[in-house]
C-alpha cells in the first residue's frame, strides 16, 4: 500500500500586540525552520531553529528584544519546546542566555521536563551557553520603566513561538518570552508551562501568545488541541480559543495539523505560515 506524502509546513508568529510589519521577521525564521527539515532535521529542530532566529531579532520579545522586568532593570526569560514524541523542555526566569530556547531543547536531555532560576542558569553554563548580558531594545520598554513613558508603537506584550509538522508526521511546537509588561522579577508566565502555551500530540502542535496569566486560567493550548483531536477544524479552534477571553485581554494562537495551518488574534499579530511545496525532510 502507498503511504500519502506528507508536506512538511511551519508556522512562527511574532506576539499578540507586535505589528504586522515585523512579519518580515516571522517569514525569515520560517524559513530557518524549513532549511532545517530540508538538512534532513525533525520538527522540534526546525521548530526551535525558527525561534532562535526571532530570538535574535530585536523586534520581539524574546531573547535580545526581551522586556525589562517591572523593577526597570532586569530581564528574566521563559522558553520550551515540545513534540508529539513525547520529548518536553522547558526554562524560566532565566537570566544573562543569549537564546533560552536553546537551553529548553538540552533539558529534554535530562531527566526533568523544566529547569527555573538560578538552577537554570547554572545548567545553561554547564552547557556552554552564555554568559550573554541581554540589553533591552528602546521600543522593548515596559510603559513607565526607567521612568520614561512606553514609546510610540511598542509592543505591549508578546511572545515568540513556532509550530512544525515534519515529512515523518512529527508535530513539534517552540516558544520564547521575555515575559508580559510590566511583571515582577520572578513571574512566570505561560509559555514555559506545558498545556498553556504551548501543546504538541499525534494531532497537531499548537502555541499561545498574550497575557500568561489569563492563558493559564484557561489550560488554553490543551483546550484547543483537545477541540482538534476531535475533530474540529483547526482555523474554527483557534478562533473559538481566542473567543474564550475578554476584548481587553491580548492572545493569540497558531497550530498545525495534518492538513492545516493556521492563526489566530485578538490583537495585531504578526505570524508566517510556509509549506515545503518540495515536499523535501521527509
Ligand atoms: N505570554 C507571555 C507571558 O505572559 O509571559
Amino acid at each position: 500500500m502507498r503511504m500519502a506524502r506528507i508536506r512538511p509546513v511551519l508556522v512562527v508568529h511574532g506576539g499578540a500586540g507586535n505589528h504586522r510589519y515585523n512579519e518580515d521577521g516571522c517569514s525569515a525564521a520560517a524559513r530557518r525552520g524549513l532549511e532545517r527539515l530540508r538538512a534532513g532535521e525533525d520538527a522540534l529542530a526546525a521548530a526551535v531553529a525558527a525561534v532562535v532566529a526571532m530570538e535574535d531579532d530585536p523586534r520581539f520579545n524574546a531573547g535580545t528584544g526581551a522586556m525589562l522586568r517591572s523593577d526597570g532593570a532586569t530581564i528574566e526569560t521563559d522558553a520550551s519546546v515540545m513534540d508529539s514524541s513525547g520529548r518536553l523542555g522547558a526554562v524560566c526566569c532565566l537570566r544573562d542566555v543569549r537564546n533560552p530556547v536553546l537551553v529548553a531543547r538540552q533539558v529534554v536531555e535530562t531527566p526533568h521536563w523544566m529547569l527555573a532560576g538560578p538552577g537554570a542558569v547554572d545548567f545553561a553554563r554547564a552547557q556552554g551557553f552564555g554568559p550573554h548580558r541581554l540589553e533591552p531594545a528602546a521600543d522593548a520598554l515596559p510603559p513607565g520603566a526607567a521612568g520614561e513613558p512606553a514609546p510610540a508603537g511598542r509592543h505591549e506584550t508578546d511572545t515568540v513561538g513556532a509550530v512544525v509538522l515534519d515529512g515523518r508526521g512529527l508535530f513539534a511546537v517552540a516558544s520564547s518570552t521575555g515575559g508580559s509588561a510590566p511583571a515582577m522579577v520572578g513571574r512566570v508566565g505561560d509559555t514555559p508551562i506545558p498545556g498553556c502555551g504551548y501543546w504538541a500530540g499525534p494531532h497537531g502542535a499548537v502555541a499561545a501568545t498574550g497575557v500568561g496569566e489569563q492563558i493559564v486560567a484557561r489550560l488554553l493550548a490543551r483546550v484547543v488541541y483537545e477541540w482538534i483531536e476531535r475533530g474540529m477544524p483547526l482555523q474554527q479552534a483557534l478562533e473559538r480559543g481566542v473567543a474564550l477571553f475578554p476584548a481587553s485581554c491580548a492572545v493569540g494562537l497558531i497550530g498545525v495539523t495534518r492538513h492545516e495551518a493556521a492563526a489566530a488574534s485578538n490583537r495585531e499579530m504578526p505570524f508566517h505560515v510556509l509549506c515545503d511545496d518540495e515536499g523535501a525532510g521527509d
